[in-house]
């Protein structure tokens, strides 16, 4: 990568430099820049709000609610629904006046084993490494403390010294609570039975009919439906606080930046970030994976190292290391699997070594369902020196994660895997990693200062957010997230496991059917194949039983082959599938497999 005083651009004119933009380097000294004068999310809060980042989450939850308890005596209920469920507080949309918003901070997880204190390395102080912070909100003149991450070198031609930012105005607004919808502090107790009825009573869309039958929704893993109280809140989020964000002093975009910063806080809380500046939102996971490989990848990836998977991974955790290998010149090794699918420990620590700069590994796997030993596997790297990816897209909605417990580096997901909308998802990055990764995607929201000599970025997470993120659907994001902590993932995780158990059995009722991927440590996936029958036209068959299932290779063709095969059938389960679910299934096939094929 070029620098300002590579000699290749001393020839060059101002504006073409600017292309050639330096990869900031911490040892750099920070700049002396003010900032563009302009709006921050100083001017888009309401004043004497709360200062989500900093707030302790209960007295926030309680100060609110008293606040709005004495502005709305008798709020007036919003239409729709609102669905009776014996498992959870139904999904409230009522509102008073004021738009009902995303839930305030409680914290998500049952108490968990007290977390090893995490090996995270002392960030070394860099000039961009200053937390992002917000105390600047309620100061008369925006002291800006935001981490500059470029410096012009002596080199450049000196930048025009922008004017002093303007003191501003006192801001008034309408007044704007936010009212809890639902109580998080009323979380279910571990042992809490999960009934899977009452749940599936919150879900509109298991309430359709296809070709005439009762719709069996066992694609899982491709997509999870969405409850009520996710398709409520992003109503209430159109229909009352659609703006963009961080930009502009007027209410609306006060209420937007508070849902969405409420919805980071809220994915912070789900897999136990420290600090809400380590969750960037993104389109999902492969965005997440991509955004690592590009920005941390493109920096410590050189000739010669090397990147480890897993043969268990999904296309969309191998495509874009090898797009990093190839580019660097690195090497891509594959950790094997055994012949039930889980990946050999022995095998994998002989890949380890100097040149492992980044192990990238799933934390279950989409095609068979297998639970990889994350936590071990974590602590292999990381005693060579790498860093760790963990690609969660298929654990979230299934078991609790705790990413300061599994001490992994890097975690991605996505919504739509678990109930939210899809194009949300987000990547965990440690802080004193994020601290000194480049931006991936430049453009607005991710810069503090552009002049056309240089470009000053803003800390984590923004400096990886560029352009208007999906605002509504985060927010839809962190009602799904609070909606599972609600149901209570521990009792979403017994369940689901009872009843793996229980259509692992049935299944082999199935004459001709072989299972792929039967690790003990499994989770939400059956995948197999039937002897004499095409994987798609059993699909097809299923989807005419009102039963839909995915058949193909699942983009993930290297496990498949690894076991002879292109394609499988695949059921993945969610809490909201039954046992009656299964007896649908198991009875079309062995219908299939009596010759009937689909029976009306
Ligand atoms: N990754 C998704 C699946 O496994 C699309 O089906």
């Amino acid at each position: 990568m070029s620098t300002p005083d590579d000699p290749a651009l001393g020839a060059l004119p101002a504006e073409h430099r600017l292309v050639a933009g330096h990869v900031p380097d911490p040892a750099e000294p920070p700049p002396t820049h003010a900032p563009t004068p302009g709006f921050s999310l100083a001017s888009a809060r309401v004043p004497g709000s709360p200062t989500l980042p900093e707030a302790d989450p209960t007295s926030l939850l309680l100060a609110m609610t008293r606040m709005a308890n004495d502005l709305f005596s008798a709020p007036p209920a919003l239409d729709g629904p609102s669905t009776p469920s014996a498992l959870t507080t139904s999904p409230n949309v009522s509102a008073p006046s004021a738009p009902t918003h995303a839930p305030t901070p409680t914290p998500t997880h049952a108490p968990a084993p007290t977390p090893t204190p995490a090996p995270t390395p002392t960030p070394t102080p860099t000039p961009f490494s200053a937390p992002l912070s917000f105390d600047h909100l309620s100061a008369p003149t925006p002291a800006f403390t935001l981490p500059l991450f470029d410096a012009p070198s002596a080199h450049e031609p000196a930048a025009p010294s922008p004017s002093p930012p303007p003191t501003p105005a006192p801001l008034s607004f309408d007044t704007y609570e936010i009212t809890p919808t639902t109580d998080l502090s009323l979380r279910p107790s571990p042992r809490d039975p999960l009934d899977p009825h009452a749940l599936r009573r919150e879900f509109p869309i298991l309430r359709e009919r296809v070709h005439g039958k009762r719709l069996v929704w066992l694609d899982n893993a491709a997509t999870t439906q969405k409850p009520q109280a996710v398709i409520d809140r992003l109503k209430v989020y159109y229909e009352r606080e659609n703006s963009n964000i961080h930009r502009a002093a007027h209410t609306l975009a006060a209420r937007a930046t508070d849902a969405y910063e409420s919805a980071r806080e809220s994915t912070r809380r789900f897999i136990n970030a420290r600090s809400k500046n380590e969750i960037i939102f993104v389109r999902g996971a492969t965005e997440g994976i991509n955004l690592v490989a590009q920005s941390w990848g493109r920096r410590n990836v050189q000739a010669g190292d090397e990147i480890v998977v897993s043969w268990l991974e999904h296309h969309a955790n191998i495509v874009p290391w090898q797009m990093l290998a190839q580019e660097k010149g690195a090497r891509l090794r594959v950790a094997p699997v055994d012949d039930r699918g889980q990946v050999i420990l022995d095998e994998y620590e002989k890949l380890l070594g100097p040149r492992t700069r980044i192990v990238s590994f799933t934390q279950v796997s989409n095609a068979l369902g297998t639970i990889t030993p994350a936590r071990e596997m974590i602590e292999m790297a990381h005693r060579h020196g790498a860093k760790v990816l963990l690609d969660g897209a298929q654990a979230v909605s299934h078991q609790r994660v705790d990413v300061q417990e599994l001490d992994c580096d890097f975690y991605v997901f996505s919504g739509h895997k678990v109930f939210a909308p899809t194009g949300i998802g987000a990547v965990f990055g440690k802080e004193p990693i994020l601290d000194v990764m480049p931006p991936w995607q430049g453009g607005g929201n991710m810069i503090q200062d552009v002049t056309f000599e240089r470009t000053l970025y803003q800390g984590p997470p923004n400096r990886f957010e560029a352009g208007t993120g999906n605002i509504g659907d985060a927010v839809g994001l962190g009602a799904a997230l609070d909606w599972v902590t609600r149901v209570g993932i521990e009792n979403i995780a017994r369940y689901e496991h009872e009843l793996l158990e229980y259509g692992t059995e049935r299944l082999h009722e199935v004459p001709g059917l072989t299972l792929i991927g039967t690790a003990p440590d499994k989770a939400g996936v059956l995948s197999f194949i039937l002897a004499g029958q095409k994987t798609e036209e059993v699909g097809g068959l299923l989807d005419k039983e009102g039963i839909a299932v995915r058949s193909g290779h699942h983009c993930a063709q290297p496990i498949l082959r690894r076991f002879g095969l292109e394609a499988t059938v695949r059921a993945s389960l969610a809490p909201y599938n039954t046992t009656e679910d299964i007896d649908a299934l198991v009875d079309a096939l062995k219908r299939l497999q009596a010759g009937r094929g689909a029976v009306h």
